[in-house]
C-alpha cells in the first residue's frame, strides 16, 4: 500500500462489454493491483456494458471475496439506455424519480452480490428532477444502509445549487481532460469546489483521443519529454494537478496503474500546465 494514497479511481466502463472484455478473475486481478497501489475506488454504472459490467464486477468480488472489504464501490444510476429494462419507447432518456432509482438501486446491489454501494450518485441531470423527492429516498436507503455518500455526474454547475442546504455532495463527477476541458471554462469545476465536492474527472485521456498520432500530440510529446515522462501520464498529471480533483481510470491493464500512479505523485508548474492547455486547445488562454 502507498504510504499517500493517489489522487484516482478506477473506472469499470470498459472492462467488459463495452471494452477488454476480461474475466471475473482477471477483473479480480486489476482490482487487488489498484489496491495494493492505493487506488481503493471502483467507478460503476448501471449501464455499462449494456447492463452487465456491475454482474462482471460481482463475479469478480465472488472470485476473491478479500477485495469487497478494502474497496469503496460508487455506483451511478439514472440513465436510461434504448435497450434498458422496461424501456418500451426505446427511447434514450435520464430518470431520477424515486422509483426509478429503487429500481437502479436494487438492480445494482444485486448484480454486485453486496449489500451497500460506499457511494450513489444520479448519472445525469434530468431537467424533471424533484430534488426534495430524491433527498427524501436517499434519507430512507441511509436508514437502510444500502448507501453511504452521495454524489452527482454531469449536472450543470447552475443545477449542483438544487441541493444545496438539502443533501451534502460528497462528490461530481465531470467528463474533464485537456481535450474536454469545457468544465473549466463554464465554470463547472469551480461551482464543484465551492459545494464542497469532490471533482471526479472521467475520461482523462479524452478516451484515447489525447494519444492520437497528431499535431496535438506531437505538441504534449514535447512538454512530456521534458519532464521524463510519456504522453499519457502529462496529461493525468496535468488533471490530477487540479485542486480537489481525483482522476477516474479507463485502463483495463495491471502495468498501466503504476504508471498513471507515478504520474501524478507532483503536480505541473503553472507554465507547462498551462502550455498543456494551450497545446490541447491549440490557442493560447486570453
Ligand atoms: N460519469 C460519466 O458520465 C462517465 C462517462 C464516461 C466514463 N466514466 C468513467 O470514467 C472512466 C474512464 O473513462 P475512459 O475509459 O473514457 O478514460 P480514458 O483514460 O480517457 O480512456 C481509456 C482508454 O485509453 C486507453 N489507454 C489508457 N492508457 C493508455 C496508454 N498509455 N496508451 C494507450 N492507450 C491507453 C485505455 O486502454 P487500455 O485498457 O488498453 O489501457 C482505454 O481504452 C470510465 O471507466 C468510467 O468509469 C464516467
Amino acid at each position: 500500500m502507498a504510504s499517500t494514497a493517489p489522487p484516482l479511481i478506477l473506472g469499470s466502463m470498459r472492462f467488459g462489454d463495452w471494452g477488454a472484455r476480461l474475466a471475473p478473475a482477471e477483473v479480480a486481478r486489476l482490482l487487488a493491483a489498484a489496491l495494493d497501489l492505493g487506488i481503493d475506488t471502483l467507478d460503476l454504472a448501471d449501464i455499462y456494458g449494456g447492463h452487465t459490467t456491475n454482474a462482471l464486477v460481482g463475479a469478480a468480488l465472488r472470485h476473491d471475496p478479500t477485495l469487497r472489504p478494502r474497496l469503496h464501490l460508487l455506483a451511478k444510476v439514472g440513465i436510461v439506455m434504448p435497450e434498458s429494462p422496461g424501456n418500451s419507447r426505446r427511447v434514450q432518456h435520464y430518470d431520477l424519480s424515486p422509483a426509478h432509482l429503487d429500481t437502479a438501486l436494487a438492480g445494482t446491489l444485486r448484480d454486485l452480490g453486496v449489500g451497500r454501494v460506499d457511494t450513489l450518485m444520479l448519472h445525469r441531470f434530468d431537467p424533471r428532477l424533484d430534488a426534495d423527492a430524491v433527498t427524501g429516498w436517499v434519507a430512507g436507503q441511509r436508514e437502510r444502509g444500502t448507501i453511504g455518500a452521495f454524489g452527482l455526474s454531469n449536472f450543470p454547475a447552475a443545477a449542483m445549487s438544487l441541493f444545496t442546504e438539502k443533501l451534502a455532495l460528497s462528490a461530481h463527477q465531470i467528463e474533464l481532460s485537456a481535450a474536454a476541458s469545457q468544465a473549466l471554462d463554464d465554470g463547472t469545476h469551480a461551482a464543484s469546489r465551492a459545494a464542497g465536492s469532490e471533482v471526479q474527472a472521467w475520461s482523462p485521456l479524452g478516451g484515447g483521443a489525447l494519444l492520437a498520432d497528431d499535431d496535438r500530440g506531437r505538441a504534449l510529446d514535447a512538454i512530456a519529454f521534458d519532464f521524463g515522462l510519456d504522453r499519457a501520464s502529462l496529461v493525468l498529471r496535468w488533471v490530477a494537478s487540479l485542486p480537489a480533483t481525483r482522476v477516474v481510470l479507463g485502463t483495463t491493464r495491471e502495468e498501466r496503474l503504476a504508471d498513471a500512479a507515478r504520474a501524478v505523485e507532483q503536480p505541473l508548474p503553472a507554465d507547462a500546465w498551462y502550455a498543456v492547455w494551450q497545446a490541447a486547445r491549440g490557442k493560447p488562454v486570453p
